[in-house]
């Protein structure tokens, strides 16, 4: 063996990539196999949309998770969609492509420090009721009067006693979106998403000022800043709808996960989208670079991994019970 080759670079292993198309083939059979239905959120790549037997928001997903006949759910979504789709529907087996999806949201508000900032309140005599926008782990739902989705807030907080105050966890953004379209005031936890906290306004209004006529539609998960400027501001559902009822060709500047564009398509293809930060660049070129990491998790291979080996599950917890009550009352009720 010649001296060069012992002492040249490291090799590394080849990394081969999967066939997409083989890979809806091998899931389309699994599923069958197994009896399983898939259940997709808008934010996650759109060819697991593509094999999605249901696709949505976090508001339908988690009823949808009640009404699937099959046993078995596999939830591509992030941790705490599966953990409330199995807490809705106990008796089902919820699978999940990768149980590292997480939230930033979620993680902004664990369960002890929710309790002692409750705790807090309390012996200070302050009458309150939880609010927990639904990107919470149900540790920390068990704690909580109220449920709310980005869909069903505005709904539920009309209904709340006025002489309590509202305790508003964790999206700091939505919470104070909230606030201003409901009049009432909240206690805001200081969470937010790290995804629709990233895009840059000034980005955004020079994309606005290159595209005349261009319409800004934004979750209100972003930050008071962009949402002082969008002409839409909705949850993805509500975008969808809106794109979806627009028939005149329309350039829109999507302030959210650019996954969520690919279910734009669906349903509107006449439309030109622009994933913010889009143009900006000084090349005019658009790019993507506020990706979900915990979405992306989910992939073609991870699905059919998990179908074919029925795992990683979510497993029913002790503290699910307690979550239970107020998913139930807040989402299908
Ligand atoms: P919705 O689909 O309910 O609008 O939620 C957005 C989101 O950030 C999910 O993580
Ligand atoms: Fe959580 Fe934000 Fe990712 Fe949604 S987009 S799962 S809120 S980190």
């Amino acid at each position: 063996m010649s001296l060069d080759i012992l002492s040249g670079p490291p090799i590394s292993a080849p990394v081969f990539e999967e066939d997409p198309l083989d890979l809806m083939d091998e899931i389309d059979a699994l599923k069958r196999e197994k009896n399983a239905s898939i259940l997709a959120h808008y934010y996650v790549d759109g060819e697991i949309q593509d094999i999605a037997d249901f696709t949505g928001d976090s508001l339908k997903l988690a009823r949808d998770a009640t009404t699937v006949e099959s046993p078995t759910i596999v939830f591509c979504g992030v941790h705490f969609m599966g953990e409330s789709a199995k807490i809705l529907s106990p008796e089902k087996r919820v699978l999940m492509p990768d149980l590292l999806a997480g939230c930033s949201l979620a993680d902004s508000c664990p369960h002890d420090a929710l309790k002692a900032f409750q705790d807090k309140l309390r012996a200070e005599g302050r009458e309150f009721v939880t609010v927990a926008y639904i990107n919470t782990t149900a540790a920390t739902k068990s704690l909580c009067d109220w449920i709310v989705t980005s869909g069903n807030a505005r709904e539920i907080i009309d209904k709340l006693p006025a002489d309590k105050e509202i305790l508003f966890v964790p999206d700091q953004h939505l919470g104070r979106y909230l606030m201003e379209v409901t009049g009432r005031e909240f206690i805001l936890w200081p969470g937010s998403c790290m995804v629709h906290e990233i895009f840059s306004l000034q980005d955004l209004l020079r994309a606005k000022r290159n595209k005349p006529g261009s319409v800004i539609l934004s979750h209100p998960e972003c930050p008071q800043n962009i949402l002082e400027v969008s002409d839409v501001i909705g949850g993805t559902e509500k975008m969808r709808r809106h794109v979806q009822s627009i028939a005149e060709p329309t350039t829109f500047l999507v302030a959210t996960e650019p996954a969520m564009i690919h279910a734009f398509k669906q349903v509107a293809p006449q439309h030109e989208y622009i994933p913010v930060p889009g143009i900006m660049a000084s090349t005019g070129e658009t790019c993507a670079c506020n990706r979900c990491p915990h979405m992306a998790r989910n992939t073609l291979a991870k699905v059919r991994d998990c179908l074919r080996d029925e795992k990683p599950e979510i497993v029913w917890q002790p503290y699910f019970e307690q979550a239970r009550d107020v998913l139930r009352r807040s989402l299908l009720q």
